[in-house]
């Protein structure tokens, strides 16, 4: 191999309550990227085992966000989707990365500190050890580019770090054995050939962060415990014509400027939400509705949000009945991830010096 070839890896956790946050954030970006390389979209459901589960439900929701990715557009011919689970190369590098990376890096995770709470003593390991399992994810097919939300970025620098250890490590052992890859961005911390890609995260547009509906300086989340605070993708028209109608507004109307939505979290927010689903951008809708009340901004919200969204939750309703059908395509895309994972694993397993004989 002379560079790394680009390929797109993503996943989202079937933790139920998929919102507007993991569609404009993620899902729908995924879609246009099927047409320009590679991509493997995941159902992280090992991801989803780090806090106290019900096994049925797991089921339910893995299928769940299998439809949401049919429903938004993502198509499994192009695209390869599947779940994290019937892959096993994540669960193993996985391990090998826990041997990589610090506790240190760990421990400095805001995610872990947000999840874990007070109770820290009584979280599980695998919270803790949750980016590992993730830049396993991403490394397991040395995936170049990946689609995230905001709230990922912390995630992907330690997938970085873990890489640039790894590559460092045993530079010499991936030398001797002809694995490596010519670094596309030499610098003095790094070895001149690599065998894990430094991924970048691609995080754009003007929804990488969807906050709250109740509260503009917390962000839009599946386990707010209210459901008011955030549109799930399946809500019907009527619920989500009553979440924009209720959201936290403040009595100034819409500014002309980006400038003047500074200071004022929950009117950019509805903005920002307005620009990712016109396809837009908020300057596009500030010239439109600068100047106007959120009396008429959230009825021309709401209508927008039903018209993008409707089709998606009806989508997801009709591929839901038919369960048989999304199983498959997880199982189709888990073999086609496994035929790219496999041979990552063994030169993987080739490095560490791991003996094998079976
Ligand atoms: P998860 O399941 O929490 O979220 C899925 C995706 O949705 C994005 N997102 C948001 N974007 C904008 N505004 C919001 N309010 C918002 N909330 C969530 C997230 O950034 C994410 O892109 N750790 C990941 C799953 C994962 C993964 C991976 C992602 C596991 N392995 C490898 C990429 C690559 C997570 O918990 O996502």
């Amino acid at each position: 191999m002379t560079s790394f070839s680009p390929r797109v890896f993503s996943g989202v956790q079937p933790t139920g309550n998929l919102h507007l946050g993991n569609y404009l954030g993620a899902i729908s970006r995924f879609v246009p990227l099927q047409d320009q390389m590679p991509t493997i979209y995941c159902v992280v459901d090992l991801h989803a085992i780090t806090a106290k589960h019900d096994p049925a439900t797991l089921s339910r929701t893995t299928r769940e966000v299998t439809a949401a990715y049919l429903a938004a557009g993502i198509d499994p011919k192009k695209a390869i989707i599947f779940n994290q689970s019937q892959v096993k190369e994540h669960a193993e590098l996985a391990w090998i990365f826990n041997c990589i990376a610090r506790m240190g890096w760990l421990s400095r995770m805001t995610q872990f500190k947000e999840k874990a709470g007070k109770n820290r003593e009584n979280a599980s390991v695998g919270l803790f050890a949750y980016p590992t399992l993730m830049a396993a994810d991403i490394l397991v097919y040395r995936a170049t580019h990946v689609p995230v939300g905001d709230d990922q970025k912390q995630h992907m620098e330690l997938t970085r770090d873990i890489a640039q250890k790894f590559n460092n490590d045993f530079a010499e052992r991936i030398a001797e054995l002809g694995l490596g890859v010519p670094n596309p961005t030499p610098s003095p911390e790094l070895p001149d050939e690599l065998f894990f890609p430094l991924t970048e995260p691609m995080i754009a547009g003007p929804a990488t962060r969807i906050m709250s509906l109740r509260d503009g300086t917390k962000k839009m989340s599946k386990s707010d415990p209210s459901d008011l605070s955030r549109i799930n993708l399946r809500d019907t028209a009527d619920d989500i014509a009553k979440k924009i109608r209720k959201a936290k507004t403040d009595p100034e109307p819409l500014p002309g400027e980006t400038d003047g939505l500074e200071d004022r979290a929950e009117a950019a927010n509805l903005v920002g939400i307005y620009a990712a689903l016109s396809g837009g951008t908020r300057e596009t809708v500030l010239s439109e509705y600068g100047g106007q009340p959120f009396s008429v901004f959230k009825p021309a919200l709401a209508d927008l949000a039903v018209a993008k969204l409707a089709p998606i939750a009806d989508e997801m309703n009709r591929l839901l009945a038919d369960p048989a059908s999304i199983d498959a395509v997880l199982s189709d895309g888990a073999e086609r991830a496994g035929a790219i994972a496999e041979p990552v694993l063994r030169d993987t397993r080739r490095i560490m010096g791991f003996l094998e004989g079976r």
